[in-house]
């Protein structure tokens, strides 16, 4: 993994790293020296991971669904730490329903959990940035792929890379970055157990042009590179990381 001395020391905030590319952008970090303070509504796996990482690795319980509770959790790291140099807004759920089942409440929850967590993050974030910070969204692969049964998480991914446009050019002027990373498919823990298959497997290798299963680690080196002062000419733009998808 590459190493970028300035973020020895950096505040960086991670939402869902408690497991997946969370928790391996929190690794990172960390191996970095940088302080992580890091969420999720997985208590049991986030509080083993920052007992685990010890000194510097900071796990809070919240419910990104809440908008109080992510107005208490960026308040009390504010107060705690001052400046904040990196907003990872990472946490996301990716249901399969087919389109006549989703109901409207189904369709405000994701929203909710997956978009509107990133601009309440980002708001709440905002007075307390420093210049020079670097604010990081996940959208997905699926934005171009366009996978049945995901119609609902597909449109948060695409308002992500909205909302990561927009919010570029209004923080822009305060030396503050917003870029947005496009996951392909990742092989964490939970997609391995549960839709991996050994089928999937040879279907995912087939449609990349590198055929080579790609790791959590692989996409958080990409998270260090945009977090780190070797991107500061860089905003506004999203990163599809998914060792070239080229068909199904
Ligand atoms: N894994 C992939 O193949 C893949 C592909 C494309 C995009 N992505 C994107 O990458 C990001 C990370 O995905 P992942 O695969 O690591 O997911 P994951 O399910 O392994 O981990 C997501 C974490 O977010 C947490 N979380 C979910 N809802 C939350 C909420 N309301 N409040 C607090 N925490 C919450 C979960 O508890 C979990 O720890 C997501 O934005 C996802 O959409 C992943």
């Amino acid at each position: 993994m590459a190493s970028y001395d300035e973020l020895a020391g950096r505040v960086v905030l991670i939402t869902g790293g408690a497991n997946g590319i969370g928790q391996a952008m929190v690794e990172a970090f960390h191996a970095q020296g940088a302080v992580v303070c890091f969420c999720d509504v997985d208590e049991k796996a986030g509080s083993r991971l920052a007992k685990r990482l010890g000194e510097r690795a900071e796990f809070a319980k919240v419910n990104l669904c809440r908008e109080v509770d992510i107005k208490r959790w960026v308040a009390c790291l504010a107060k705690r730490h001052g400046a904040i140099h990196a907003l990872i807004n990472n946490a996301a759920r990716d249901p399969r329903i087919a389109l006549e089942d989703v109901t409207a409440k189904a369709w405000d929850d994701l929203f909710a959990a997956n978009i509107r967590a990133q601009f309440l993050a980002c708001r709440e974030a905002s007075p307390h940035l420093a210049k020079g910070a670097s604010i990081i969204n996940f959208s997905s692969i699926t934005i171009h792929t366009a996978p049945v049964q995901m119609s609902s998480y597909v449109a948060t991914k695409g308002a992500s890379i909205g909302l990561t446009r927009s919010l570029a050019r209004e923080l822009g002027p305060r030396r503050i970055r917003v870029n947005c990373i496009a996951p392909g498919w990742i092989m964490t823990e939970r997609q391995l157990k549960e839709y991996v298959t050994p089928a999937v497997k040879r279907q995912i290798r087939a449609a990349q042009c590198i055929p080579d299963l790609i790791q959590p680690e692989e996409v958080a080196g990409v998270a260090l590179f945009l977090a780190s002062d070797a991107s500061r000419a860089v905003t506004g733009q999203h990163f599809v990381v998914d060792r070239g998808w080229v068909h199904e």
